[in-house]
Parts: structure tokens; sequence; C-alpha cells
């Protein structure tokens, strides 16, 4: 190549990778995998290394090299940088917008409605298109010279776009994180012991202020423009959403989520619009703002101290606050789990009063080291149920003791034992806490399993702490007199309960199964259930291997039926409530497949078939094939050199087939 065809590549391959940046970061539409961009970046690389006399600085390449410095440099922002006036509610916007259009005496006023981004506010100089310095916002007049972490964001442009733009352009917007980054920065962090980010905006303003500008290049910030500040010999749209559409178009990423929109009522919309679907953003959003559309029109309005008039933040509630742990309290489930709570003293967050936050185990405690008293803090995004986020360990009072969940049920008092394979723990008297029997009388009663009407939270306490009631059968002995006598019970509400209970006794086999309350069986697996066997003996006598026949019923599952069913306990309740007359109409099976309930194992090496293939078609006709000879084993199926499970199959008595034994029996 000569000089002139380098030069020529060098400029060729520059114009390409700013196309495909501006495709990348402002339009979200790349047209090149990465791989391909990155061929094209390492070619120019490879160039300048050779011409070092052509390198500039808004090449591509020099995004990252600088030396660290010792401290920033100042800045003096020539326009400064304001800050925005807050709105917490509806009427504080009709109150903005009212004084907007009191002060320009016009009846409806044209807003732009954009996203007000959680990150920290920053201001770029373009000289002629080049990117020649940015910098924080500081106090607003004097801000840090950040330039060289700014040059390491990607969706900076080192150079503007296409042609037009001012001789001196100073773009304002946000440097963010977005929620995915944050997460795989904390994520990392966690990894190497290090200490995490409480948010998004932390950690943005963290990484923008290193001195080092390659540990800047090492975090995925990310830029949306809002405005501009100083503009010298070029012209500019006269309004906002039009000046918006222009710097897009020059190169600068702009909030897809922006738009115009007609009056208060406009903007109220856009308010409702972005809260719903502001979880589902790539990046944390605080609220949106509104600002004045025509430039004119926010000229004439000016500003008040620090804030213009013509534009507003209008809020989303705090998703995040701060409040104490007044105590741990430990719940007990229908199945004995217990699951520490924090009480709270309340507080509103995300909208709603929170006064309480599971703490799910001990891990979590551990994790992070919550003790009585603390200050901590509590999210709750969305419809998203509060959590506590961390403890705010400076305000940790004098002997705060760590929390240990009890030894013993704290309902009943009985030992609390390990869950296999989980941190959780469960009370070990199942058949006579108190708190597991309520739980499982408010799951029999309820609205999905047998539907009993009149049967809340209160009237179930009451029922087991009298002692008139300890399992759900017990429910269909109550007497009209047994229950006018609690309290706050008439005698009307006594009938109505009474006559909910007699309603419940005709219903349907899946119902009755799911209101059993047996673990891992949720209404699918019931009717599943319900479907296959047809009537509940058949279910009660079938073994863990019949049961994993059903769909969806793997071996824990299966293991938890036959368990439940097995315990004399349960067959008691079982036989009572079918003595009080629980009845269902008969289930049709849903057609039972002939080798249904048969359990094959194959082995050696069969004349025609494949071994996948006559498994295929034993399944196919219901059968189980299983890779082991048991006494659960039906038939073994060997064929030629047939190994260890012959042997196995004869000891045990299993009926032995060759292939075409079998192939008979698929016939019929
Ligand atoms: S306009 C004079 N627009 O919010 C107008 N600011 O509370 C100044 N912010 O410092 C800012 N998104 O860091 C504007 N769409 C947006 C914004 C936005 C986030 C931040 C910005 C500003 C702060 C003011």
């Amino acid at each position: 190549m000569t000089a002139k065809d380098v030069r020529h590549r060098v400029e060729e391959l520059r114009k390409q990778i700013n196309h495909h940046n501006y495709r990348y970061y402002v339009l979200d539409a790349p047209v090149i995998p990465d791989a391909e961009y990155d061929r094209l970046l390492r070619e120019l690389q490879t160039l300048e290394q050779q011409h070092p006399e052509l390198i500039t600085p808004d090449s591509p390449t020099q995004r990252v090299g600088a030396e660290p410095l010792k401290k920033f440099g100042a800045v003096k922002h020539e326009v400064p940088m304001l800050s925005l006036a807050n709105a917490f509610s509806e009427q504080e916007v009709l109150d903005f917008d009212r004084r907007v259009r009191e002060r320009l005496e016009t009846e409806e006023v044209e807003y732009s409605a954009e996203p007000k981004l959680d990150g920290l506010a920053v201001s770029l100089l373009y000289r002629d298109g080049v990117f020649a310095q940015g910098a924080t916002r500081g106090d607003g007049v004097t801000g840090e010279d950040v330039t060289q972490n700014l040059r390491t964001i990607g969706a900076i442009p080192l150079r503007l776009y296409g042609a037009g733009y001012p001789a001196l352009l100073e773009v304002r917007g946000e440097v963010y994180l977005s929620k995915a980054a944050f997460d795989e920065l904390n994520a990392a962090a966690r990894a190497r012991d290090e200490k995490i980010f409480a948010n998004p905006r932390n950690a943005a303003a963290g990484s923008l202020r290193q001195l080092d500008p390659k540990i800047t290049a090492r975090r995925p910030l990310a830029f949306f423009c809002y405005g501009v500040g100083a503009v010298e010999r070029g012209r500019l749209p006269g309004e906002h959403g039009a000046l918006l559409a222009q710097l897009r178009d020059w190169g600068l990423p702009v909030a897809h989520e922006q738009k115009v929109v007609r009056g208060v009522q406009g903007c109220l919309n856009y308010y409702r619009d972005m809260a719903v679907r502001r979880s589902r953003l790539e990046y944390d959003i605080d609220g949106v703002v509104y600002k004045v559309n025509r430039l004119d029109q926010q000229e004439l309005l000016g500003f008040v101290s620090r804030a213009p008039r013509w534009a507003v933040a209008h809020k989303f509630p705090a998703q995040e606050e701060i409040t104490e742990v007044l105590g741990i309290d430990v719940q007990v489930g229908r199945t004995g789990a217990l699951t520490p709570v924090a009480r709270l003293k309340p507080m509103f967050v995300g909208g709603v009063t929170v006064s309480n936050a599971t703490l799910h185990n001990q891990d979590e405690i551990d994790r992070l080291d919550i003790r009585v008293g603390d200050s901590v803090i509590v999210r709750r995004a969305g419809d998203v149920i509060p959590k506590i986020v961390s403890v705010v360990r400076e305000r940790r009072p004098y002997g705060a003791k760590p929390f240990h969940m009890p030894k013993h049920c704290p309902v009943c008092g009985a030992d609390v034992v390990p869950v296999e394979l989980e941190v959780m723990t469960r009370c070990s008297n199942e058949l006579r806490c108190p708190a597991q029997s309520k739980g499982q009388i408010l799951h029999f009663v309820s609205r999905r399993a047998m539907d009993i009407e009149g049967l809340g939270d209160k009237l179930v306490e009451q029922l087991v702490e009298c002692k008139l009631v300890e399992t759900p059968a017990d429910l269909y002995t109550l007497t009209e007199e047994q229950l006018s006598g609690l309290e706050r019970m008439g005698e009307k509400s006594a009938a109505n309960v009474i006559a909910a209970l007699e309603k419940s006794k005709t219903t349907a086999l899946a119902r009755f199964l799911y209101a059993l309350g047996i673990r891992e069986v949720g209404e699918a697996t019931a009717l599943a259930l319900a479907q296959h066997f047809g009537d509940l003996d058949a279910l009660m006598q079938a073994d863990e291997v019949t049961l994993q026949q059903v769909p969806d019923v793997g071996p824990v599952v299966a293991a938890h039926i036959a368990a439940f069913f097995h315990q004399r306990h349960n067959r008691e309740v079982i036989k009572r409530l079918r003595a009080a007359g629980i009845t269902w109409p008969a289930v049709k099976i849903a057609r039972r497949l002939p080798l249904a309930g048969k359990t094959f194992v194959l082995t050696g090496t069969l004349d025609t078939l494949m071994r996948d293939e006559a498994k295929e078609k034993l399944q196919a006709l219901g059968a189980k094939v299983s890779g082991s000879v048991s006494s659960k084993t039906n038939y073994l199926v060997a064929g030629a050199d047939p190994g260890s499970k012959f042997d196995q199959a004869r000891e045990l008595g299993v009926e032995i087939l060759d292939e075409t034994a079998m192939l008979k029996m698929l016939r019929t």
C-alpha cells in the first residue's frame, strides 16, 4: 500500500466504525456482528501502529491510553449546570403547569416528557465536531475534568456524526449504568470479595471518578443526552424535542422513551405509563422530567434560584427507605417450615406502608448480618414484595446481638429439625403443633381447595386454640352451638359456617387432593393425580415407581406423596373426612395405556431394535423403562450378551423376555 492508500483506508475504517457506533448506540439497531466490528477496529489499530503519524485524538482507537491522573482539573461551566425542581404528587405537577401557563398567558403548553435517569450529569464539549473536554456537574458552576474517563465510554462519540453542527457545541446528559451492567459489576465484586455498590448511581459515579481511566474503561458505563449548554457559531432547532432529534442525528444517544406531549394531562399520562414500564426498562429511573417544549417559551420563563421555571422532575415514590428492626419473629407454616420475619418500624416505601419483611432463613440473616435494633434499608420496587437490602452498620446500637433461629418450635416447643438439602428448618411436631394445624386448616378451607367460606384467619386460630379443631376432619364435627359460643361469632355467622361446611362435602377429587396439603402437590399435580388414578384408593396404594408414571411427577414429589399416604395419622384423617360425607363424582381416567404401571429394564444387544427404539416403543404404551433391576421391575428384556442385570433379574424372580416376546407383547 502506498502512503496515500493507507491514509484512505484509515479514513474509510474510521468512517465505517463511527457509522456502526451510531447504529449500535444511537439507533439501537446494529447491522454487523460484534466480531466483524472488532475486526474493523483491529485493522485500524494495526495501520495506526505502523503509521503513528496518522493517529488523531478522535480516532475510535483512542478511547483508552491516557496515564492515570494525580487529581482532576477544574472546569468552569460557562452556562451553569442547573438542577430541577421536584414534584412529588399530581397536584404539584398541576400547580407547575398552572404557573407556566399564567406566565406565558396561554391555554395549553406542549412539553417534552423524558425519563429521569438515575446517574450523574456531565457536560461534553465538541469543537468542530471533535470531543474536546468533558466534565462533571460539580456545584453547577465548577466541575471536575473527567475527559479521559468519558472518552472510554462507547456511547459518547469522539467525533460527531453527519454534518451541520455548530463550531462549538456543549452537550449535556447523564452517565449511567444499565441494571444488567450493575448486577454484573456487583457479582464480579462479590466474587473477588470486594465492596459492592449500593445502587447503579453510586456505581456510575464511583466509576467515572477514577483517576486511572483504565479502571473506568472496564466499567460498562452508558450515556444519554437530554440538552445543550454553550453553543457558538451554529443554529439549533427552536424546540426541545426537535433539538434532541437533531442531537441524535449527530450521533448522541437520546432515551427512546422521550416524547412530546400536549398539556398537563399528556404529562400525567406519560408518568403513569412510565411507572408501569419502569421495571422493564434497561436502566433505573427515579421519575420523569417535563420541559416546556418551545425554547422561546423557555427563555421567557427563565430561572428561579438554581432551577429553571420551565421544567420539573416528577418523582416516583422512593423505592428505598431506611427504618428500624423492632424484632425478629419466627413464623411456622402449615408444613412446619420456620420462617424468620423482621418486624419493622412502619415506613412508606414504593407507594405502600411496610411493617415487616421476610428474612427467609438463617443464611440470609447471616449474609445481611441483621440484628434486632439495626437500621436497615428496605426496598420495594414495583409490585415486588419488600425486602431488606442492607444494614446501616454505622447506626448499630451498642450491644446488638446476632440472631439465631430457635432450636424449638416457637409455637409448640417441639424440636426443630433441618430440612434435607435446604437451609430451612422445620418444626418436628407434625401432628400436634398448633401453628401447623392452623396453616393446614387455612389451606384446606381456602378458595382453590375446599372453598369453605366464613372460616377466616381469626376464627381458625380460635378453633385451634380452644382445641375444637386439630385436623381438617374436626371441622365437620363442629356444631352451631360450639361456633356461636366463640368470641365475635353471632348465631347467624355460625349457621353460615355450618352451611358452608355442608356444601363443601360435594367436591372434586382434584380439589380434595390439593386441600390435603401434601408437600409439593399444587393444583396442577393434584389434577394430574386425579386424572391418572381416577379414585383415591388407587392413589393411596400407589408406590413411588407407579406415582412417577403420572406426568410431571418426579422422584421427589412421588416420595412426598407416598410418605403422606403412608402415615397412619393422615390415613385416619382421610377416613374421617370420607365418613363425614365428603364425596366427589367418579373421575374419567385419561385413557389408560396398556403397559401403564409396568416397569421394564433392557439389557444386552437386541437383534432388530436399537436400545433407544425399544425404550421408545415401550414408553409409548405407558411402560416405565428403568436403568436398573429391583423388586419393582416387572420385565427384563434381554438381548445377546446380557450383563449383570440378567443375573439380578433371575435372583429376584423377574420375568425375562427376549426381543421376540417383547415385540409380541407390544403388538397385542
Ligand atoms: S434536565 C436545567 N433532563 O436530574 C435542566 N436532567 O435533578 C437540567 N437528569 O442534574 C437537567 N434525567 O443529572 C434533565 N431527562 C433529564 C434528566 C435529568 C436525569 C438529572 C440530571 C440533573 C438532575 C436534576
